[in-house]
């Protein structure tokens, strides 16, 4: 049988570049920074690291605006810098992962600065471009993610582009087959560089609806995300012909020796709608991120709802993928758990026993809250856009707090970062010199994870729980038992020994038929 592909197997983790470290001392994290760090992935036991945008580019939306697919943004390093990355990061047996940003460029970059230009360019065509609507209206309802309608007129032609971002990231052209033939030589690019895949940006949105429909008003049980946009994205993303461009880029990393992954942002309400991302299991995205899972908090019943629906769904060959933080939500330890520290490690034990691919956002391995943010100090264009009410992401994108010591291992002491520090008494050091916290739970699961076949690769079988507990056996010997409640519980149907406890204390427990858990209380156990 052919082996099974590391990323099945493994631990994915996110980090944003500009708050992981910073080895230059000038407040913005780096490629270098992230090199001097790898150690502790190692020491964690990862197996893939996704960084968020690379790329060149003016950060009108921090990297998702992108000036050049084939570069390194200068604040970051070097193209060198970065092979230098793939290949320390190789040496620990740590993959890497690039930010495609596929739905959009930057509007400085030269394909846009030439199609803006004259309604003949040879570019032209590469973006979305529409007369207006009767007295100079949008050329169609569509809103943009950030607000505000998706159509900026353009004074040099006269007509609108396409946005479904930042006005400043204007949408391409799928339809153009220059376009995809252009993206698939990018990939190339980076392949033949190391690079082991790509995270794909609004993977689910980049081919629009050729008629550019309107889009449909939303209805009552729509998830709130939607509510405030007012409509349903029904035409602007999420059209059929997307998958086209998936299964182009599935066979075109299938050509090499060593396949590359692709993960894609299916950014989809539902997860009727997320398992069509896989394909038939074997030719689309190897992993599509899960939102619904992510929305739906330390709720037993909401969230084993959500697990049931994921192993029912996906087609046969598909493997699923579970995250609670990233760049864009509010991190989980403050969204899910409310700052209490039994959540965290039972939400941390979750995220690491489902079967499939865990992502960790950098700092979930130690329980990092949010930071606030002050409104002198908003950087995220979302937080910054006129007359909205929204604080932004940045509160989730600020400095890893290395140590408490001023500069926080992040960067030199006396250093302003480029986003406030948040609670600095989080920190890795602190943790590391105590067996008992958040990260060495964490290193502990991923270290049992690896070393046992049923916990990365066995089936999920949920067991019967008492109300407010969840239960499930990976495979034939590990069983999972959660208490997501604030009274103590009994679960039944568990035996062997206690692996790991949200409360270490109780490593190594006999159990004998069932365990008594108290409130926010988590076992994995093996027999
Ligand atoms: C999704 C990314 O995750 C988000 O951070 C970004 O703002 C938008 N796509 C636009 O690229």
């Amino acid at each position: 049988m052919a082996a099974r592909a590391w990323w099945r197997d493994g631990v994915l983790y996110q980090l944003y570049p500009r708050s992981f470290a910073d080895s230059d001392g000038d407040g913005t994290g780096d490629l270098r920074g992230i090199i001097d760090h790898l150690d502790h992935l190692a020491w964690l036991g990862i197996d893939g690291l996704w960084l968020n945008p690379t790329f060149p580019s003016p950060n009108a939306d921090w990297g998702f605006d992108v000036a050049d697919f084939r570069d390194v943004h200068p604040d970051l390093g070097t193209l060198a810098d970065l092979e230098d990355l793939i290949s320390a990061a190789g040496e620990r047996g740590i993959r890497v992962l690039l930010d495609l940003v596929p739905n959009h460029t930057s509007d400085e970059h030269p394909w846009f600065v030439d199609a803006r230009g004259d309604r003949a360019a040879p570019h032209r065509d590469w973006y979305v471009w529409r007369d207006p609507g009767p007295g100079g209206a949008p050329p169609n309802n569509w809103v943009s993610i950030f607000g505000g309608p998706a159509w900026e007129p353009d004074a040099a032609t006269g007509q609108s582009y396409l946005h479904m971002f930042h006005r400043k990231q204007p949408d391409l052209n799928w339809w153009n087959d220059a376009v995809r033939a252009e993206f698939e030589a990018i990939l190339d690019f980076w392949y033949d560089r190391g690079v082991a895949g790509f995270r794909i940006d609004v993977a689910h949105g980049i081919v629009k609806d050729r008629d550019l429909r309107d889009n449909p008003p939303v209805r009552e049980d729509d998830p709130p995300s939607l509510r405030r946009l007012g409509q349903r994205l029904e035409y602007s993303m999420n059209r059929p012909e997307v998958h086209d461009v998936l299964r182009a880029w599935k066979r075109l990393g299938g050509r090499r020796e060593s396949p590359p992954m692709l993960l894609g942002e299916t950014f989809v309400p539902d997860i009727d709608t997320l398992a069509t991302f896989y394909g038939d299991g074997t030719d689309e995205l190897d992993l599509a991120f899960n939102f619904p899972f992510l929305d739906v908090g330390l709720d037993a019943r909401a969230a084993a709802a959500v697990v049931a629906e994921v192993e029912a769904k996906l087609p046969e060959g598909a493997w699923p993928s579970w995250t609670i933080s990233n760049h864009d939500s509010v991190r989980f330890p403050t969204r899910w758990a409310a700052g209490d520290d039994r959540r965290v490690r039972l939400a941390l034990m979750l995220l690491l026993t489902l079967r499939g691919t865990p992502i960790l956002y950098y700092g979930d391995e130690i329980g990092m809250r949010e930071a606030e943010v002050p409104a002198d100090r908003v950087r995220d264009p979302v937080g910054l856009r006129d007359g909205s009410d929204e604080p932004g992401r940045d509160g989730a994108r600020t400095p890893m707090p290395w140590t408490d010591a001023p500069g926080a291992g992040f960067t030199a002491a006396g250093i302003e970062p480029w986003l406030p520090f948040g609670d600095l008494a989080v920190n890795v050091a602190a943790q590391r010199a105590d067996a008992g916290s958040v990260l060495h739970l964490v290193r502990d699961l991923i270290a049992l994870r690896r070393a046992d076949d049923a916990l990365h690769a066995g089936s999920y079988t949920p067991l019967d729980a008492p109300a407010g507990a969840w239960a499930y056996r990976r495979g034939d010997r590990a069983a999972v038992a959660l208490n997501l409640s604030d009274a103590g519980v009994v679960v039944p149907g568990l035996t062997g020994r206690v692996e790991i406890g949200t409360d270490r204390a109780r490593d190594g427990e006999a159990l004998e038929g069932s365990v008594a858990l108290g409130p926010w209380e988590g076992v994995v156990a093996i027999t």
